[in-house]
């Protein structure tokens, strides 16, 4: 068993794994928001798709089901606990072409080498959280290079005429769910918008065929295309 960890994210989605597989799997209509997001991705039998900070394997029984058994799935997370449910979701399922590693996602143990690998990154609501999510974008686009798939699925602030009035309890919500540094930050709720937007408008500027949709009264972002 790994030692709890001192980085306080890594520490946040250790201590709260359990609630936060429940967040992850039994907030209704959370399966249609995934669905959505990983179907445009457009992944193939046999395929291999990375999802960046994959967190409790939310994701994984969805990008299992599109790549089948002749296919891979790696989910790479840095937080012990949220990796841990993940790896029991595995065994439960007995997957024997899907794994998860511990790993920082803004710097992923992975071969730049797009012939012996990658088809395809996704990463959900992991935009938010990183420093610089369009240098993060960019690394990931790099990975899978050309004509590789990219999928990104986050929420913010809804710039929507009905969601908007919603935005106080989106913001309540996210800060009771975000980690105390990031709770505590009087600007915490504009960083998080600040950061999906980068996140989605470098994703936009590097693909084609690409995907931009809003859903949940403009709370939820997906975007997907292929690298140029
Ligand atoms: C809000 S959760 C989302 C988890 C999962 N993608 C989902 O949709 O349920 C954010 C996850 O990103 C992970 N994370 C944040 N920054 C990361 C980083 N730099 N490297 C790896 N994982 C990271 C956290 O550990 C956490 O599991």
């Amino acid at each position: 068993m790994s030692a709890r960890p001192s980085d306080p994210v890594q520490r946040f989605y250790t201590d709260r794994a359990q609630l936060y597989d429940l967040i992850a799997t039994r907030v209704p209509g959370i399966g249609s928001i995934r669905t959505t997001a990983i179907d445009h991705l457009g992944l193939e039998l046999g395929e291999t798709v990375v999802e960046m900070g994959c967190g409790s394997g939310g994701n994984l029984p969805y990008l299992r089901d599109r790549v089948g058994s002749t296919g891979r799935v790696v989910g790479v997370d840095f937080s012990p606990g949220v990796l841990s449910i993940a790896r029991d979701r595995i065994h439960h399922r007995g997957w024997d072409n899907v794994h998860v590693v511990r790993a920082d996602a803004t710097v992923p143990p992975l071969e730049h080498d797009r012939a012996g690998g990658v088809d395809a990154v996704f990463s959900s609501f992991v935009s938010g959280m990183v420093d610089d999510p369009a240098a993060v974008v960019e690394q990931w686009i790099d990975l899978l290079g050309s004509g590789g798939r990219i999928g990104l699925l986050d929420a913010a602030r809804s710039g929507d005429r009905i969601g908007r009035f919603a935005n106080p309890l989106f913001a309540a919500a996210v800060r009771a769910s975000s980690p105390p540094g990031v709770r505590r930050q009087s600007d915490a709720i504009d960083r998080l918008d600040d950061r999906v937007i980068a996140a989605h408008e470098r994703l936009q500027r590097e693909t084609v065929d690409r995907v931009f949709e809003t859903h949940v009264c403009g709370f939820v972002r997906v975007s997907a295309g292929t690298v140029r």
